[in-house]
C-alpha cells in the first residue's frame, strides 16, 4: 500500500476504478447454450417458453401463486399501480433510490414521503403512521412498502396499518430477491410485490423484473396490461403497455437464478471480510440487514460516526474514489429534498432518520468483481483515512 493516500498525493490502492456493485454474469458456455435454444425456436418474445419457465420457477421460489415477468422493475411498479386502480397520493420512504417515486409518478400518483428508522435504514409502521398524520385530510390511496438493501421494512406491520387506515398496500422488493421475513420469502406480502432483475441485482435478466401476487384476478389484469397483444385469460383493462420480458432476458434470468445461492454465498463471504477488516477502526461499523430472517447480502453498508472517525460519509466516499474504490453514498439526500419533489419554494418535511442516514451511510463495493483480497485492501484504505483524517480535512477545506 502507498504510504500516502491518493487524495493527499499518493498512488491509488487500485490501478483501475473498481465499480460499486458489478453484476454477476453466468458462465459464457451456459449463456451460449441458452441463446442457441432461442435461435432454434426462432421466437423472441410474448410469453415464450423461457419466460413461462421463469415465471413458474419464480412463483415456486417466492411461494406465491403468480409471478408475472416484466421488462424492468419500473414498468412493474407502473403496471401494479394501474392494475390496482390507484389514484391520488401514496406513502413511501424518502431514504430510497428515486426509482419507485419516479415510477409511481408516471402512474399519476403523488408521493408523500415517510421517514425511516435510521438504525435499521428501513421504514416502519410508525414512520408511515407519522406521514399519514402529517398529510392530515389529504386523501392517501396506498402505502408502498420498500424493502431495501437486503433488509425489509416490516411488511406484516405495514400491511396491518394499511388495513386499519383503509389503504391499499403493495411492496417494492427490487433489492429483496431471496430475502425472507420470519421465514416467509418476500413476494407474498400485500396485494402485489415488485422485484427488479436489473444489471446490478443479485438475480439479473440484464434488465427485467416481476410482479408477484396471490390474487388471481389481479394477476389476470396484470397479464393483460403487460401485453397489448393479449396473453392469458382476457379481462378488461383500460390501459395496456408493452411490459413484456423477452426470451433473451428470461434466458439470462434463468441462468442467474441457478447461480443465486453461489452468488449469495460470495456476498456473505465479502460481508464477513469487511466485518473482519473494519474491526477496531474507530467510528465505523456495518449495518445489519434489518427485519429479515434471511438476507441476500447484496448490499454492504457502513455507518460512520463522524466525530469518532474524523469525517462523514461524503468525505470518506471522496477519499475512496481517489483510491479507485467505488464506495457510494447510500443516498445523496432524502427524496423529500431532491428534485423534483423538494422544490426550493416548498419546505421539506422533517425526516430526521432520513437526514441522519444520508450523512452517515456508505455502500461499500461488493458483487462479482470484488474479491476477499480486495476487501482487505479497501479496509486498509479506510483505516488509513481514519488515521490521517485531520490532514484530509485540511486538504478538503
Ligand atoms: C428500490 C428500487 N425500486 C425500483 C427500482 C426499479 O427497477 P428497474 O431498474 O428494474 O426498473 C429500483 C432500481 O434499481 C430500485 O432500486
Amino acid at each position: 500500500m502507498s504510504p500516502q493516500l491518493a487524495i493527499l498525493g499518493g498512488r491509488p490502492t487500485f490501478a483501475q476504478p473498481m465499480p460499486g456493485r458489478a453484476g454477476f454474469f453466468p458462465a459464457r458456455e451456459r449463456f451460449v447454450a441458452a441463446f442457441a435454444g432461442i435461435f432454434e425456436r426462432q421466437y423472441y418474445t410474448n410469453q415464450g417458453p423461457l419466460a413461462a419457465a421463469l415465471e413458474r420457477r419464480l412463483a415456486e421460489r417466492l411461494e406465491v401463486r403468480h409471478a408475472i415477468c416484466v421488462t424492468n422493475g419500473t414498468v412493474g411498479l407502473m403496471m401494479a399501480a394501474e392494475a390496482l386502480g390507484l389514484k391520488g397520493r401514496i406513502v413511501l420512504p424518502a431514504a430510497a433510490p428515486a426509482a419507485p417515486a419516479v415510477a409511481l409518478g408516471w402512474a399519476g400518483l403523488e408521493p408523500v414521503f415517510c421517514d425511516i428508522d435510521a438504525a435499521r435504514l428501513q421504514m416502519t409502521a410508525d414512520t408511515v403512521a407519522e406521514a399519514l398524520d402529517r398529510a392530515d385530510g389529504d386523501a392517501i390511496a396506498a402505502a408502498l412498502g420498500v424493502n431495501l438493501w437486503g433488509g425489509a421494512g416490516d411488511p406484516p406491520g405495514l400491511a396491518a396499518l394499511a388495513e386499519a387506515r383503509g389503504l391499499a398496500f403493495l411492496s417494492d422488493s427490487a433489492h429483496g430477491f431471496g430475502c425472507a421475513v420470519a421465514g416467509t420469502p418476500l413476494g407474498g406480502f400485500g396485494r402485489a410485490e415488485v422485484f427488479s432483475f436489473g444489471p446490478g441485482k443479485i438475480v439479473t435478466a440484464t434488465e427485467g423484473g416481476c410482479v408477484t401476487t396471490n390474487d388471481d384476478e389481479l394477476a389476470a389484469r396484470l397479464r393483460n396490461i403487460r401485453s397489448s397483444y393479449g396473453a392469458g385469460r382476457p379481462v378488461s383493462v383500460v390501459r395496456t403497455a408493452n411490459g413484456r420480458m423477452s426470451e433473451a432476458q428470461a434466458a439470462v434470468a434463468l441462468l442467474s437464478l441457478d447461480d443465486f445461492e453461489a452468488n449469495r454465498r460470495h456476498n456473505l463471504a465479502l460481508r464477513c471480510a469487511y466485518e473482519e477488516g473494519l474491526r477496531g477502526i474507530p467510528g465505523i461499523g456495518l449495518v445489519e440487514p434489518a427485519g429479515v430472517s434471511t438476507s441476500n447480502h447484496h448490499y454492504v453498508i457502513a455507518r460512520l460516526d463522524a466525530a469518532a472517525f474524523g469525517m462523514g460519509a461524503a468525505a470518506l466516499a471522496e477519499v475512496l474514489a481517489a483510491e479507485n474504490i467505488g464506495a457510494r453514498l447510500l443516498i445523496a439526500a432524502g427524496l423529500h429534498r431532491s428534485f423534483p419533489w423538494g422544490a426550493a419554494d416548498r419546505p421539506a418535511a422533517r425526516l430526521p432518520g432520513t437526514d441522519a442516514a444520508a450523512a452517515s451511510s456508505l455502500c461499500l463495493p461488493t458483487g462479482a468483481a470484488v474479491s476477499i483480497e480486495a476487501v482487505a485492501r479497501i479496509c486498509e484504505a479506510i483505516a488509513h483515512a481514519q488515521r490521517t483524517a485531520p490532514a484530509i480535512r485540511a486538504r478538503r477545506e
